[in-house]
């Protein structure tokens, strides 16, 4: 069944099936937004239908909440369930204290409050996504529209004494109109080439009025698995050393 798709939608595939397994029975379970996540809601869908399966599930996405619904499987608000057994999400990157970057379809304001409800956070990539150093990929900030302009430079102000490579700072478009997230906002997108201190980041973008959420994931996922396209996964458990 995976004979048509890519080396790294098979990698998706793969991680995405294993982590399916981590859903039993009477679970509540907050479902991830992107295309690796896409492989988890269509795997859970199966096991709905196949094995019987009851569990609930949290979309972290309007685009995850239609396809989980298309799939059968039951969806609660965060406010219905109050509590997470686990949440299964993709990533943008990944290091090796199990830091995150992600955000890069725009969902991450949801994606952290639905994390952070949960007792356990597994994260679903292809090996693409493992870096030694965070900042690569441009790190995702959404901000109100109020003050569109304002907040952006405050951002790139506060940038200045950061221990990053990369200062440019880009609104996200989507065609000629910025990109609006599910709670109406926007997003800004800081390219750093290198983060040096994420918890230094993700504290000063987290203070600055306007901005609403950024996209880092500090001490928050316990386990990745990354998938690889001849059908192995390898699992990168967090260790209390990196944390
Ligand atoms: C959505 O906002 C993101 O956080 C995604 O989880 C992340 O971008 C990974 O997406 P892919 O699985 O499509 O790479």
């Amino acid at each position: 069944m995976t004979g048509d798709l890519s080396p790294a939608d098979k990698a998706k595939f793969v991680a995405a099936n294993r982590a399916a397994d981590h859903v039993e029975d009477g679970m509540q379970v907050g479902l991830g937004t992107g295309s690796t996540a896409a492989w988890l809601v269509k795997r859970l869908g199966e096991r709905v239908r196949d094995e019987g399966l009851t569990f609930r599930g949290v979309p972290t996405s309007t685009r995850t909440a239609t396809q989980a619904r298309e799939e059968g499987i039951e969806v609660i608000s965060l406010d219905q369930a109050g509590w997470l057994d686990l949440t299964i999400d993709g990533a943008d990157e990944f290091d090796s204290e199990l830091t995150l970057i992600k955000g890069g379809g725009g969902a991450h304001l949801q994606e952290k409050i639905v994390a952070k409800a949960s007792d356990r956070m597994i994260v679903i990539a292809d090996a693409a996504k493992e870096v030694a150093t965070l900042g690569a990929f441009p790190l995702p900030v959404e901000v109100i529209p109020f003050g569109l302009n304002s907040t952006k430079k405050l951002i790139e102000e506060a940038l200045v004494a950061l221990d990053v490579q990369g200062r440019t700072t880009a609104l996200r478009m989507n065609g000629d109109a910025p990109f609006v997230t599910d709670e109406g906002n926007h997003i800004i997108d800081l390219h750093l080439q290198r983060i040096g201190d994420a918890r230094a980041m993700s504290l000063m973008l987290n203070q600055l009025p306007g901005v609403v959420e950024n996209g880092l994931f500090i001490e928050m996922c316990d386990l990745v698995i990354v998938g690889h396209a001849d059908g192995r996964v390898d699992l990168h458990h967090v260790t209390k050393a990196s944390v």
